[in-house]
């Protein structure tokens, strides 16, 4: 039985974009240390999480901050070979979803595991078995994008709350967002 559950994590605006011309349609820098301290923190101090994302998201980090620090960075690709060549050491490249969490189940080290983008590697995730929650922040206006996070069956997912989450209005400039937490039922529950 996989033990590896899949936590998604993405900023979307209005029209569900999440991307365009390979970059983010806003700054929001504390939006953005929310993603970071989500997906590095960790309960025990000697393990450390997992990032999941395909290769175009992969590409989008500017070189200074990728790998991202402190986690372990899995990049998905169709062309495994060529994207090790380009990869600085200790990424780890990999075909697919499930290999992904092959590589997890096989180390110890790793406590969780975030995907973080973009398009398909996030529907494949919300819809892959292993899917938990789905950290969305929801922006309250309209950016131009090519980049879409996938419609969230509503039958599938209910919202809940956590401590480490604020759940009242976010402001930045003239940008406001919530964050929402989407939980997967089981199977019974639907
Ligand atoms: N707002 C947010 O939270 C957020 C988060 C992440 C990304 N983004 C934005 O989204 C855009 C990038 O996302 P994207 O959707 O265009 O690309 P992406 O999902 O990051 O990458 C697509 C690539 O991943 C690989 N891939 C996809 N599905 C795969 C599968 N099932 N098995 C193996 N490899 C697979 C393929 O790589 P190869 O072509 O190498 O085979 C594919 O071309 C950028 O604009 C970025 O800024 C936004």
């Amino acid at each position: 039985m996989s033990k590896t559950k899949l936590n998604l994590i993405a900023a979307a605006c209005e029209n569900m974009g999440i991307g365009i011309n390979g970059n983010l349609p806003w700054r929001l820098k504390n939006e953005m240390a929310f993603f970071s301290s989500m997906t590095t923190k960790t309960s025990d101090t000697k393990k450390k999480n997992a990032v999941i994302m395909g290769r175009r998201t992969w590409d989008c980090i500017p070189l200074k901050y990728r790998p991202l620090p402190n986690r372990i960075n899995i990049v998905l690709t169709r062309h495994v070979d060529d994207v090790k060549l380009k990869v600085p050491e200790g990424v780890i490249v990999v075909p697919g979803l499930n290999e992904a969490i092959s590589y997890i189940e096989d180390r110890e080290d790793i406590e969780s595991t975030w995907v973080i983008g973009g398009s398909s590697i996030y529907k494949a995730a919300m819809e892959h078995k292993n899917c938990n929650k789905i950290y969305l922040t929801e922006i309250q206006k309209v950016f131009e994008c090519d980049t879409f996070f996938p419609t969230i069956d509503k039958n599938q997912f209910t919202i809940i709350s956590e401590d480490r989450v604020p759940g009242e209005k976010q402001v930045e400039g003239d940008i406001s967002y919530y964050y929402k937490i989407y939980k997967k039922l089981d199977n019974s529950q639907i």
